[in-house]
């Protein structure tokens, strides 16, 4: 089955723990949290503290980190401390790729890496026997609501092979621009069996339809 992660960035923030809460409760497989610092991205989000302040009130969710930060190195242990399952940084960050990998897993967390729209798929493969996750992301990080660019499809076949080639078996993610009925389907038939999305689901009218059409995917 498809995995879903909805991203908390199309959460209601003045009521963000219910807003978790209701998705989880109708099955979503975890929660996307994405962490912004106005340097690696041009937005500003939110961070450690309201980590920490959903795991207390989530204790059995699963977080799925998304950092968006220049030096992802520096936050590791923040961030396993305040609750994260599983952290993902970009490729594309300053702090040097197999280091950051090495201190995710050295506390028993999952790592992921993320690669943005301009970059080639094959950055990623060196490290791929050591990651829980691979992002493909749709659209250029910054912002929900932007629209699917299709050369993440490309990238997610190329990943899927070199999965199979090599007998790995990473979550192969998506993030940006990822709805049920359009660009979903094509994502999944390209590979990913985890999709992340905010607008799709934290804006739909029945969060409960939104999170199964994916599941169904
Ligand atoms: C973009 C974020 C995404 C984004 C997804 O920088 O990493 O997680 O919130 O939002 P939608 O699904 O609305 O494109
Ligand atoms: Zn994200």
């Amino acid at each position: 089955m498809t995995k879903v992660s909805p991203s908390i960035l199309s959460a209601d923030f003045a009521r963000l723990g219910a807003d978790c809460k209701e998705v989880l409760d109708v099955g979503a497989d975890m929660i996307h949290f994405d962490v912004m610092d106005g340097h690696f991205v041009d937005n500003l989000s939110f961070g450690l503290p309201v980590l920490e302040g959903l795991r207390k009130a989530l204790p059995d969710a699963y977080f799925d980190v998304h950092l968006m930060i220049t030096n992802p190195l520096t936050y590791v242990k923040d961030f396993v401390d305040a609750g994260a399952n599983c952290i993902t940084f970009h490729i594309e960050a300053r702090d040097n790729t197999r280091a950051t990998i090495a201190a995710i897993r050295a506390c028993g967390c999952g790592a992921g890496l993320a690669i943005n729209p301009n970059t080639p798929v094959e950055t990623v493969f060196p490290y791929l026997d050591k990651l829980s996750l691979v992002l493909v992301m749709g659209v250029t990080p910054g912002h929900g609501g932007q629209p699917f660019q299709t050369s993440a499809l490309d990238k997610l076949r190329a990943l899927r092979a070199e999965c199979q080639r090599r007998d790995l078996h990473p979550m192969l993610s998506v993030d940006g621009g990822v709805k049920a009925d359009t660009t979903g389907p094509q994502c999944v038939e390209a590979g990913a069996n985890v999709l992340v999305a905010g607008s799709a689901v934290f804006c739909a009218e029945d969060k409960a339809a939104a999170v199964q059409a994916f599941q169904a995917l």
